[in-house]
């Protein structure tokens, strides 16, 4: 339907107005029933529907839905397709119940493996989550239902997190903390930004006018409206001038008199409320417009949960115990055999229809194989309690004898629903003590020893070497059991890979010394090493790197080729590689493609990733897989610039199975015809200036002055050594050089002159 949005606005009253810029109650807009402007409804999200009942209240329960794998799962499928699927899943169960939003994907960056809500973002790595959440939105909003990625920025803690400044540098912001959003903004273009709670460099989010108007809308062209999380709004002028278009939830009327008094009283131009009010009025009538009424199959929806979760569950290691025999006899131990945790508390939490364990699957596959002639069997022993995690002298006896009279031995260990959890941060990495004891007191009475783990983020796991396969379940969605169930009795082919970095202690992390900072600010001090970044400078070894997964089968990858030897600015480079199932199973594999910068312009992270493929591969087929990388790819950002920047030089691709096993590397040359802005004093360093083409040549006959310092005698050459001469060239600063400039310039002015016509 066509209608003139400017036109309603005219028509709108100064109290319809501002009170359309914020909530009804919890979860819809408010409506102008006079005008037709119908109220929409916004739901968490983002694995599923959260949609609580009519009456607008917050507190009371989710309608029955689908709980699909957390993201901490799903972004280790690194399925593109696959995330789309689930969004377009999302979008008609939307539809279905008329929810104009779903409030996610949520893609804060992993800064640390402590923070409380780490289960439910995508990764620590800004390529990844940009892709997996751009990839959801293309499939939610396919079906005509809007997303709203959060938590727009920095809010990578629930330790105050609404009052807390995350105090960050501007290349952090720009390299590791935005790019999800500018991805998702520039690929697939969310109808909502939902701001986050904190605030970045003492501004809160919600009335930062840089980060929402400038960078989110001027910079990256978002075109939709931006939400307040819940409860974000500090104040709500400011947060209106700077970008705010929708508070949520309802301020009682509060905030909008506020508005209404601002506009009376001239302290707020109109236009500006207009502005928002446009914004909000688009997404309203795009919902209601294109509105597609309908039922979902919630079975159907379970099975591609399960599906999702086969594809994203991580094999840790595997020391020729997985897949399971049927004919073992297997001891299942571990309250979460029975009970598993699939999903994390908070405003994410979904009402799962039905939710599938893996002692119900396993019962099933039993079954299955019986019905084959082929009977499997299996044992049960509670071990420890799913919902505290600690067990019992009693449970412990229990499950050493049962180990005792098996093959083999599969412990369903993890983290309670308390130990990780939206609104607080962890403040160890250790699973509950009686596991631990568990595991190893198994381990000394079974050497077949597998844990499967069901955790938001990464655990300390001391008795790794103990025990012969770990796999990573995370928290999986209403059919992990199941899922479980198809990768340890090798039904699935396990193909997932981690998206973020398991690191052997809490005290090797990246932010250990300055997380979660002291109440008021949350200094990021590890600057652009965040993850692998950090563990590749500082060559910590970790438990198990960024990018690792193991599979039933073997690939080996060769041939890579370049479609250019040397790159420029505005150039697509074509990457190919020929990758082999060189195994006797079926199987998925993550193809990892990272750059490294050897021009050693500015401190860089060891490699980055920039791109990445799954596939698929029968026993003994070989695909060739091909790749783009563009000049994004090879940049940094440069604060200098303002800007993107890549330098010229040497950089080399390298493809990996993992952060940690790259297995081919080519070098290429990029050429930049962007001259980084440099400005010229007497207090200039000569190094500074050196890669300008004529410099060298300019400063000749001052740097033979320096060589003869070095004088010729032996001892002479003891005293000041040619490395120091170097050193003192490179370092000295301009003005120290007027004494030695010779005939060649009139002055020293001249001196300055010269080189900034060449440099500037
Ligand atoms: C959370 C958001 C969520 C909102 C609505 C807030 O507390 O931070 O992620 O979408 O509540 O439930």
């Amino acid at each position: 339907m066509k209608r003139n949005i400017k036109d309603l606005i005219k028509q709108m009253t100064l109290e319809e107005k501002a009170g359309l810029c914020s909530g009804l109650d919890a979860w819809r807009t408010k409506p102008v029933e006079r005008l037709n402007i119908p109220s929409i409804m916004v739901s968490d999200g983002p694995h599923g529907l959260r949609k609580q009942d009519d009456s607008g209240n917050s507190s009371n329960d989710s309608i029955p839905a689908v709980c699909f794998p957390t993201a901490c799962a799903y972004s280790c499928s690194f399925d593109r397709d696959l995330l789309e699927e689930m969004g377009k899943t999302i979008g008609d169960e939307c539809q279905a119940e008329d929810v104009a939003v779903v409030l996610g994907p949520a893609v804060n960056i992993k800064r640390s493996p402590l923070c409380g809500r780490n289960f439910e973002y995508v990764s620590e790595d800004p390529y990844t989550a940009g892709e997996l959440a751009s990839a959801f939105i293309k499939g939610v909003q396919s079906k005509n239902i809007g997303t709203s990625i959060k938590h727009f920025a920095a809010n990578n803690q629930e330790f105050r997190r609404l009052t807390v400044s995350s105090e960050v540098s501007e290349r952090a912001l720009r390299e590791i903390y935005f790019p999800a959003f500018e991805t998702a903004v520039k690929q697939s273009q969310p109808d909502t930004v939902m701001c986050s709670y904190n605030k970045i460099n003492g501004v809160f989010s919600s009335e930062n006018k840089r980060l929402l108007s400038e960078i989110l809308r001027n910079e990256w062209g978002f075109k939709g409206f931006v939400m307040s999380d819940w409860g974000a709004v500090n104040d709500r002028i400011k947060g209106l001038e700077a970008g705010l278009d929708l508070e949520m939830p309802s301020s009682g009327g509060l905030t909008d008199a506020q508005i209404v008094n601002a506009v009376k009283e001239g302290t707020l131009d109109e236009k500006i409320l207009d502005t928002s009010v446009v914004r909000l009025l688009r997404i309203i009538f795009k919902f209601h417009d294109k509105r597609q009424k309908g039922s979902f199959n919630k079975e159907a929806h379970h099975k591609l949960a399960v599906k999702i979760e086969e594809e994203s569950i991580v094999l840790l290691k595997n020391e020729s115990i997985l897949p399971l025999s049927p004919h073992a006899k297997a001891a299942f131990i571990g309250g979460f055999a029975e009970k598993p945790r699939f999903q994390g508390g908070g405003s994410s939490h979904i009402n799962a229809f039905k939710t599938v364990s893996f002692l119900s699957a396993a019962a099933d596959f039993a079954l299955e194989q019986s019905i084959k002639g082929k009977p499997v069997v299996f044992g049960y022993a509670k071990g420890f309690d799913a919902v505290t995690g600690e067990g019992s002298p009693e449970m412990t006896q229990e499950a050493l004898a049962l180990a005792q009279k098996s093959d083999v031995v599969v412990v369903f260990a993890g983290l309670p629903d308390t130990y990780e959890c939206e609104g607080y941060d962890r403040n160890h990495l250790k699973l509950p003590e009686s596991q631990n004891t568990l595991i190893q007191d198994l381990a000394k009475v079974n050497k077949n020893i597998v844990v499967v783990l069901h955790n938001g983020s990464p655990v300390e796991m001391d008795w790794a070497d103990d025990v012969k396969g770990i796999v990573e379940a995370y928290l999986g969605g209403q059919g992990v059991g199941q899922a479980v169930c198809g990768i340890l009795y090798g039904k699935v082919n396990p193909s997932g890979k981690l998206a973020e970095t398991f690191p052997l202690r809490l005290e090797d992390t990246p932010s250990y010394l300055s997380f979660p900072g002291d109440g008021k600010k949350t200094v990021y001090s590890e600057d652009i090493f965040v993850g692998y970044r950090y563990y590749d400078a500082r060559k910590i070894p970790v438990l198990f790197p960024f990018g690792h997964g193991l599979s039933y089968t073997t690939f080996s990858y060769s041939d890579l080729k370049l479609d250019k030897t040397i790159l420029t600015d505005t150039d697509t480079l074509t990457i190919s590689l020929k990758v082999k199932n060189t195994g006797t199973m079926n199987g998925k594999e993550v193809i990892q493609v990272y750059v490294r910068d050897k021009t050693g312009t500015i401190q860089r992270p060891e490699k980055e990733l920039k791109n990445f493929e799954k596939i698929y591969l029968q026993s003994g087929e070989e695909k060739t897989v091909t790749m783009t990388l563009n000049k994004r790819s090879f940049a940094y950002y440069s604060e200098a610039l303002g800007d993107w920047h890549a330098a010229s030089g040497t950089y080399e691709i390298l493809v990996g199975k993992s952060s940690q096993d790259i297995v081919l590397c080519k070098e290429i040359t990029f050429k930049t015809s962007v001259k980084l802005p440099i400005t010229i004093t007497p207090n200039t360093n000569v190094s500074d200036i050196l890669r300008y083409e004529g410099i060298p040549q300019l400063l000749e006959p001052v740097r033979e002055r320096y060589n003869a310092m070095q004088g010729t005698s032996e001892s002479a050459r003891e005293a000041i050594t040619k490395e120091m001469v170097d050193s003192m060239y490179n370092d000295t600063p301009l003005r120290s050089l007027q004494g030695l400039l010779g005939h060649d310039f009139k002055d020293f002015e001249d001196f300055l002159h010269r080189i900034r016509q060449i440099c500037c």
